[in-house]
């Protein structure tokens, strides 16, 4: 199991809010989709793979990976910002429209919280997870090859139980950035 941090405190992030404004995280990624009010920079280092993911919306922004089945089989990485805090989880699509968390499941949760804030209506988090945990409910990623990307978001409730307000599915290359 890799470091796991539910709750992180952004006040770090209002100290240095430059760093964690999209002008200047963009810097620190290589690639960049974008879809309907929703946007994810990545970074593929080492074994791990780095994301920023920020939507239109003062709820949940989610992200999953390689459903076998619309929703289900994907590894989710969602989260929300309340009180000032990231409250990040990781689930997995335990149904065709559901997922819950790794550690409800037997699982563990693989993910290390970076950073995030609210402003202004749009929610943004950063975290890091690795590619191939070996947590059976995450699954694994090859850089190189197709991976089918779900992005998603909620209204304004802080809950991962809201159904989404927009989700969409993406196939890119990971290493290279190329939509497929
Ligand atoms: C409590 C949270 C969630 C609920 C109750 C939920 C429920 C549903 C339901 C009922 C559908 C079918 C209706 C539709 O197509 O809109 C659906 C589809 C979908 N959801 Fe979710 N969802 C949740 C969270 C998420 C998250 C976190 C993501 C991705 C990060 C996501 C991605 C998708 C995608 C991509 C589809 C379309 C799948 C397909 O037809 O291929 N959902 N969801």
């Amino acid at each position: 199991m890799v470091i796991k941090k539910k709750v992180f405190n952004v006040m770090l992030c209002t100290v240095v809010a430059l760093y964690c404004s999209g002008a200047t995280a963009a810097g620190s990624y290589d690639h960049a989709v974008e879809e309907n009010g929703i946007k994810m920079f990545w970074k593929v280092a080492d074994d791990e793979l780095h994301v920023k993911v920020t939507a239109e919306t003062s709820g949940w922004v989610g992200v999953g990976f390689n459903p076998t089945e619309q929703m289900k089989g994907a590894n989710y990485i969602v989260g929300y910002v309340k009180n000032g805090e990231v409250v990040l989880h990781d689930d997995f699509g335990d149904g065709k429209w559901n997922h819950s968390e790794d550690t409800a499941l037997g699982g563990t949760d693989d993910f290390t919280i970076v950073g995030g804030h609210e402003t202004d209506g749009h929610t943004t988090l950063e975290f890091s997870f690795p590619l191939d945990s070996g947590d059976d409910y995450d699954g694994g990623i090859d850089p190189q090859g197709r991976t089918v990307v779900l992005l998603a978001y909620g209204g304004k409730r802080d809950s991962l139980r809201a159904m989404h307000r927009y989700r969409t599915t993406l196939t890119v290359n990971l290493a290279t950035g190329r939509r497929e």
